[in-house]
């Protein structure tokens, strides 16, 4: 009944249907753990629950800041992570890149991964919980992003396993790894017009954008120095943005990369690239 009322309010202001039904799902999920078959099964919502998701949907709606931020949390890998303006929100992209990550993980034995612009650390907090074999360092240029990593590290119980810290892409890394895996920024920053406004107005810049034309710039800077930080036949993997696969396999083979394998997403877009030292 008042999820009929919920959407009537995103539909009102040009959301489409799908969009306020997920978000809607989203918000009483996040806030009152209800699903929407607790709904169908006669679960109600008191006033003051009704009131408390009104007022999210109205700054939702007015503000176009995304839902996330306003609840504060995000799921990822089906778990929930603590997000804000200094963490990107993490993508079901993302997802793609860490179940492959786990893949490689499978075959070393106690793998040690280095995730560079860790955000929110979903992937790393996420491979530590797939795989209790796994440590991982975690390293962002936002100190505020690395705070919310260690929360929801803690939150997960995986803080012992991860060390976060501050570091410019290696500039404060001095070890080896198994796997060095990372999703950086990837958007050029001259289509920043032509993003969402949930995008462009609330993510963090330091999460999006390249000063190159192609959004190639940190790939490049990951791959010409990541050897000096891989052990024997370390693994790098990253998630792509769309039309980069060629130019990143360019500079990974330019780097002596070997035994390249790029996966497709859910929507046939090159997204993943693993390549081996
Ligand atoms: C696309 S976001 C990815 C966040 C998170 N790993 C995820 O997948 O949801 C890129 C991250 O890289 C960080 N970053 C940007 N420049 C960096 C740099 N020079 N060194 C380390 N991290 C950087 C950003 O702050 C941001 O957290």
């Amino acid at each position: 009944m008042y999820r009929k009322a919920f959407i009537d309010l995103y539909l009102k202001d040009g959301f489409i249907f799908e969009d306020a039904k997920n978000e809607i799902d989203f918000v009483l999920e996040t806030l009152f753990n209800y699903t929407y078959k607790d709904f169908l099964l006669g679960k109600t919502l008191s006033q003051n629950q009704i009131a408390k998701t009104e007022k999210i949907i109205k700054e939702r709606i007015k503000t176009r800041r995304p839902i996330q931020q306003i609840t504060g949390q995000a799921f990822f890998y089906n778990r929930r992570f603590l997000v804000n303006e200094s963490t990107l929100i993490p993508r079901p992209e993302t997802e793609l890149l860490v179940s492959e990550v786990l893949k490689l993980s499978q075959n070393i034995e106690n793998p040690k991964i280095l995730d560079i612009g860790t955000g929110s650390g979903c992937i790393p907090i996420t491979l530590c919980l797939e795989n209790s074999k796994i440590t991982a360092h975690s390293v962002d240029i936002l100190s505020s992003a690395i705070e919310t990593a260690k929360k929801n590290a803690l939150l997960h119980n995986v803080y012992e396993k991860i060390r976060f810290f501050k570091s410019d892409l290696f500039e404060n890394i001095e070890e080896k790894y198994d796997i060095i895996v990372s999703n950086p920024p990837y958007i050029p920053l001259k289509e920043k017009e032509n993003l969402q406004v949930e995008v462009k107005d609330f993510d963090p810049p330091e999460a999006l954008f390249t000063n190159d034309e192609y959004g190639i710039e940190y790939y490049e800077k990951i791959i010409t120095e990541s050897h000096d930080y891989l052990s024997d036949n370390g693994y790098l993997a990253f998630e792509l943005g769309v039309n980069q696969c060629k130019l990143v396999e360019k500079i990974l083979k330019a780097n002596k990369y070997r035994n390249i394998n790029i996966i497709k997403d859910f929507n046939n877009i090159n997204r993943v690239i693993i390549s081996r030292k």
